[in-house]
């Protein structure tokens, strides 16, 4: 099955990113890792708001408590609303100036979890991280050797933590344990060595069906539980990044892309790149968790 998704809201992104749906601000944010800031949309108003943050952020969360916390090239940080002024907790990469964060989750015990990686041309390194950081303020390294760190989700049953290394062609799968948050039993889950695109971001549905963004590729591909493709959404747009479940009832997908290194030609041919696109498939998607610290 194949549908199309809708262009939903001219974003000017270079790299749009790892979206999230708040339930109470019925807001859509999202981060643009390249310009240093995060945005987002209030879907009743239309209120559309750029927000600078002086440093690249790699992706972002809703805090139970209220704000956001980020992963950010300065390292992990809470963003103070009032003060419009960024926190900063802990530095993972020690003041490495040639990594970057890129995506990251909440795991449903409220740990957030992000990856770091090299900055392009040095993208090929596979030096990245896979880091926690708990409510307690502690941090923990969970990978290590990752080339581009990229969509992470939990199945249904939180036994299993899927997580996405693009450069490898790969969603792999862990054993994860919620209680302590460790994971084990690294493997591959889905391989899309033989398919155009890299996978990307992602999230998972009501039915425990993840949806991949397939960077390279022009779509975003749903899998069931047992890793079978079931469906793809296309889009007119060669980067999708990532996708997220929000709307009134929770059943629109919404679909952050880029226009990572353009050419001219790639540019025109694609003047709607680095938008917000929405699909409405039928199916439902879950409140993220908020960090609880
Ligand atoms: C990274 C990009 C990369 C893309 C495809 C994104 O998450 O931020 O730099 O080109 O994945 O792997
Ligand atoms: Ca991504």
């Amino acid at each position: 099955m194949n549908l199309e998704a809708e262009h939903f809201l001219k974003a000017g992104n270079t790299l749009g990113e790892g979206p999230v749906w708040s339930v109470q601000e019925r807001a859509l944010y999202w981060v643009d890792i390249l310009n240093d800031c995060f945005k987002r949309f209030y879907t009743e108003t239309g209120k559309f708001e750029v927000i600078e943050t002086g440093v690249r952020v790699g992706t972002l969360a809703f805090r139970a408590s209220g704000g956001l916390i980020l992963a950010t090239s300065k390292g992990i940080a809470f963003w103070d609303a009032m003060r419009g002024q960024l926190d900063f907790r802990i530095d993972p990469e020690n003041g490495n100036l040639d990594m970057r964060f890129n995506d990251g989750k909440v795991d449903p015990q409220g740990r957030f979890w992000a990856g770091s990686m090299y900055y392009e041309p040095e993208v090929g390194k596979r030096e990245g991280s896979l880091y926690r950081f708990d409510p307690d303020g502690s941090l923990h390294k969970m990978e290590t050797h990752l080339a581009i760190p990229n969509g992470i989700a939990w199945s249904a049953d939180n036994k299993t933590m899927y997580h996405t290394d693009s450069l490898r062609h790969a969603i792999y799968a862990y054993d994860f344990d919620p209680a302590t948050g460790n994971i084990e039993n690294k493997r591959i889950f889905i391989d899309t060595s033989e398919e155009p695109g890299v996978p990307d971001g992602m999230t998972m549905d009501c039915e425990g069906c993840l949806w991949s963004a397939r960077w390279g590729a022009w779509k975003v591909v749903r899998y069931d539980p047992k890793g079978k493709k079931i469906l793809e959404i296309s889009l007119p747009v060669e980067q999708p990044t990532s996708c997220i479940f929000g709307g009134e009832n929770m059943d629109e997908l919404f679909i952050t892309t880029a226009r990572e290194h353009f050419t001219e030609e790639q540019a025109r041919q694609q003047p709607l790149a680095g938008d917000i696109f929405v699909v409405r498939p039928g199916i439902q998607g879950m409140q993220e968790p908020m960090f609880a610290g």
